[in-house]
């Protein structure tokens, strides 16, 4: 076993975006590069945690001492999360597609001439946050969301905290301009039930390594079910 302060805690950590198949060569996806979930997987692994990443297609190496799953929709991002429960902490930071394209085909859509542009159908996906905040009795100690916003990002954050059900969320701004999208840097609050932190703009490593100390705190003397 690993030493550390989080020696004996099972941790799950969503990242990267999901692609949702049209057809066997098209997808719906989103600008997630799974930067920010990787650097929380490692951090939490090298405070001693016992890690499993379920990531989205990223083009990332998988981290050091981190079991890691790969996935490519939401629906088999929530049946892998499920398959590892019970966790001591989830932190859920991939971009998960909120919609599937529920006419998928099964072959290759063909473009025919002088006909219509194929329509796309959407139907709601699973929300694994929401899902793991509400597990019942395998519900995980502490369950950290992120949300990713463009305009309001306090506002609407502390609205999905509600929503979801989930103990901390990690409110980012991802306006085009802020390059949070793919880049190496983040500017986040922490929003937990005791209130709202501002945190310096900082490369996602260091957000990862603060935010995976805070988790040490608050799991205090928690460890294991
Ligand atoms: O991957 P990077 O390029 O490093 O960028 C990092 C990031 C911007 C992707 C990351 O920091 C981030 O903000 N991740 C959450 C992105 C997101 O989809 O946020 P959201 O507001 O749509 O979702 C809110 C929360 O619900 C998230 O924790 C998300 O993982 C979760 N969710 C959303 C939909 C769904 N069907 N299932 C979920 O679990």
């Amino acid at each position: 076993l690993a030493a550390g302060p989080l020696r004996g805690v099972k941790a799950l950590v969503t990242s990267g975006p999901t692609f949702e198949p049209i057809d066997p060569v098209r997808f719906i996806g989103n600008r997630s590069s799974g930067k920010q979930g990787h650097a929380i997987a490692s951090a939490l692994a090298r405070l001693g945690a016992e890690v499993t990443l379920v990531t989205g297609p990223v083009r990332l190496t998988d981290p050091a001492g981190v079991t890691t799953v790969h996935v490519e929709t939401a629906r088999e991002m929530l049946g892998a999360c499920l398959g590892r429960l019970p966790v001591d902490v989830a932190v859920c930071a991939a971009a998960v597609a909120d919609w599937t394209v529920s006419n998928a085909s099964k072959e290759k859509r063909k473009k025919e001439a002088g006909a219509p542009p194929p329509a796309i159908e959407l139907a709601p996906n699973p929300d694994i946050l929401a899902t793991l905040s509400e597990s019942g009795g395998a519900r995980p100690h502490l369950v950290v969301g992120f949300a990713a916003e463009t305009e309001r990002v306090l506002e609407h954050a502390g609205a999905k905290l509600e929503r979801k059900g989930c103990d901390w969320i990690v409110a980012n701004d991802v306006s085009p301009a802020t390059g949070t999208f793919g880049g190496d840097f983040n500017t986040v609050h922490l929003i937990t039930r005791a209130g709202t932190e501002p945190w310096p703009r900082a490369s996602k490593a260091d957000v990862a390594e603060r935010l995976a100390w805070r988790i040490v705190d608050a799991l205090g003397g928690h460890k294991g079910e």
